[in-house]
């Protein structure tokens, strides 16, 4: 093996740029040539990289984004975009192709297979925390910490007007966020797709007025999970209203895949990164280089989109039971 590729795609999430340092550091190490697609696949369709070497990744690690930038790319989806990655690799001369990315990312690298006789590698790069084969994925530490800071704000406001709010966090289809971030704030509510078959506005609204019988006015929040409401937040708080339920929506929106990693996604970003990289060399072909229980390990790429991660029950029954005013 001589030369590898490296793209960083989908939703891009904070660590992406340690865990870029930490590919190229190994690659360098091993004597290999790291080609940078930019802008996910559109780099690799399009023709758009660069050669990278440690001065490119130096003072990186503790930046958000991604050096390389990252997109969505829709000629992945065609068979001829399929199969002009797959040539501009070959011409490339590529031995190799990692992906940092989510499912979606995991789903076009596995279709290059199709076509591209390398070998093929992800790793695990989203906020939404949904990719099987992985305890934790780069970006879900640093976007659970930026909306606890954001709803810890919101309780001082809400404490202060002993306000009812409702807080929507990203996840996608997923309540790893929400269900996090509302534990940790000590929501008084969770509403993530996890619970789905439970939600109607009758519950919501009699959790918040039991919960003022129960205390009396007070600060009251729902974090809600984007997607689990038509009209999201917005227009749940408009509906609570209509039911003589005051209340405010916050959408944290993208604020959550921005900002300096933390100290664990560095870590986690670096400890992937290098060992994805020496796992190419050992031959690893369409698989995810992953962390679970502490260890890295390989996780079929083909797998990762199942959806076997569950969020954590028990917290969420505890919320629910136990601390839900
Ligand atoms: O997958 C990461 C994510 O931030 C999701 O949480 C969210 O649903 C989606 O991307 C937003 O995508 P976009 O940036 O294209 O609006």
């Amino acid at each position: 093996m001589k030369r590898i590729g490296v793209l960083t795609s989908g939703g891009d999430a904070p660590g992406m740029n340690a865990c870029l340092r930490a590919v190229v550091l190994t690659a360098h190490a091993n004597e290999l040539e790291v080609i940078g697609f930019q802008r996910g696949f559109n780099g690799v369709v399009e023709q758009q990289y660069q050669t990278l070497s440690p001065y490119h990744v130096s003072g990186i690690i503790q930046n958000g984004g991604t050096v390389l930038k990252s997109a969505r790319c829709a000629a992945m989806q065609t068979e001829e975009g399929l199969q002009q990655a797959a040539q501009n690799l070959h011409d490339l001369e590529l031995d190799a192709l990692l992906v940092i990315g989510g499912d979606g990312s995991f789903r076009g690298t596995l279709a290059l297979a199709k076509y591209y006789k390398g070998q093929l590698i992800g790793v695990p790069g989203t906020i939404d925390n949904d990719v099987d084969g992985s305890d934790f994925s780069i970006g879900f530490a640093t976007a659970l910490d930026t909306a606890l800071d954001a709803i810890d704000k919101v309780r001082d406001t809400a404490d202060a007007f002993e306000r009812i709010f409702l807080v929507e966090v990203m996840g996608r289809h997923t309540g790893y966020l929400a269900v996090a971030a509302g534990i940790a704030a000590g929501a008084e509510q969770i509403i993530c797709p996890e619970l789905a078959s439970e939600l109607n506005l009758d519950k919501i609204a009699d959790h918040v007025e039991q919960a003022r019988k129960h205390r009396g006015n007070c600060s009251y929040i729902i974090v809600i999970a984007e997607t689990m409401y038509p009209g999201g937040a917005s227009a749940l708080a408009a509906d609570l209203e209509q039911r003589g339920i005051e209340c405010r929506a916050s959408i944290l929106g993208h604020i959550q895949r921005g900002g300096r990693p933390v100290g664990a996604d560095r870590i986690l970003a670096t400890k992937l990164g290098a060992y994805a990289v020496e796992q190419l060399l050992q031959g690893a072909h369409l698989v995810m280089a992953g962390e679970i229980n502490g260890q890295a390990g390989l996780y079929p790429l083909a797998l990762t989109g199942d959806k076997k991660k569950q969020v954590d029950s028990y917290l969420l029954r505890w919320q629910q039971q136990i601390a839900q005013y």
